[in-house]
């Protein structure tokens, strides 16, 4: 069997599975997403993900196309058929089929839902969390509200388009005032030069990514030190360390920012062991 994908009630191979010209989510970015990363074929910080998703949902008024408990058994299932044991499961839901029109529509329709699942070679993403990855910085240009998962991805898709163009993995925007609020599709930290865990509070305009709250929970049982505090480029330079999080990266190393060597330009211990706490975590948790 190949891949299958879920679009709005059923299930269709991957390659031939269709949502409508017409669909706001394709012609206007009005739909929102979840990734959840797949551990032995069971969903990581699943709750996280359900909630963060209502809540996009509601800030957009798109009604929840199934209950959580459904959307649940539909992703589980998603995840059998197409037989994926370590990978990443992918949910969209857009505010459905409509003449394109910049408002909603005027008679309620029905959101449309996909869902599609991949796999991931945890051994390749093991080798480059042990070799670390290189950031580049670009300037924040996104709209205010990246609180909500959408998919109006233009200037994360340039910005990660950038990294790649420099050989680096991912891109942190930087806000006009000089901090780094987040990276194209993940969260950022630093150890700073006082071995305090730093990443960006959630009042800036950032997603308030569920790894970077579980990881927290880690945190603090290990007792370590927080501060939700912004940080700037150069403090990434001269930190002892640095990292992102996200349901694809976990918790993966950086080794340098434009170039410059974070700490001994390798994999700092914490971040290490950051990553190896949470995926105990993560996989301990699935559902
Ligand atoms: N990206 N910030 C941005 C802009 C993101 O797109 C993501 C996730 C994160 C991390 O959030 P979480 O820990 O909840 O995955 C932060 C997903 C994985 C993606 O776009 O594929």
């Amino acid at each position: 069997m190949g891949r299958v994908a879920y679009v709005n009630g059923r299930f269709a191979r991957h390659g031939e599975a269709m949502v409508h010209i017409e669909d706001r989510g394709y012609q206007l970015s009005d739909a929102v997403y979840e990734v959840w990363a797949l551990f032995d074929g069971r969903l990581s910080d699943a709750e996280g993900h359900f909630v963060r998703l209502e809540r996009s949902l509601s800030e957009l008024s798109i009604p929840m196309p199934m209950s959580r408990r459904a959307l649940t058994l539909v992703l589980k299932e998603a995840v059998r058929r197409n037989r994926v044991r370590e990978g990443l499961a992918y949910l969209q839901v857009s505010r459905g089929v409509a003449p394109r029109d910049h408002a909603f529509p005027k008679a309620p329709v029905a959101p449309s839902m996909v869902i599609t699942v991949s796999a991931v070679d945890r051994a390749a993403t093991e080798a480059r969390a042990a070799k670390g990855v290189g950031v580049v910085t670009t300037p924040e240009n996104r709209w205010g509200r990246c609180d909500i998962k959408t998919v109006a991805l233009l200037p994360n898709v340039l910005a990660k388009q950038k990294a790649r163009a420099a050989g680096a993995y991912e891109a942190w925007f930087v806000d006009e005032l000089g901090f780094v609020t987040e990276g194209a599709s993940s969260n950022a930290w630093i150890v700073d030069r006082d071995g305090r865990l730093r990443t960006r509070d959630t009042n800036a305009n950032i997603l308030r990514g569920i790894t970077r709250r579980t990881l927290m929970e880690v945190i603090a049982e290990e007792g370590l030190a927080l501060d939700e505090r912004p940080f700037t480029p150069d403090d990434a330079k001269t930190a002892r360390e640095a990292f992102i999080t996200g349901a694809g990266s976990l918790v993966l190393p950086v080794v340098s920012v434009d170039g410059t060597p974070v700490g001994e330009g390798r994999p700092g211990p914490l971040a290490l062991k950051l990553r190896r706490l949470y995926i105990e975590r993560a996989k301990a948790t699935a559902v």
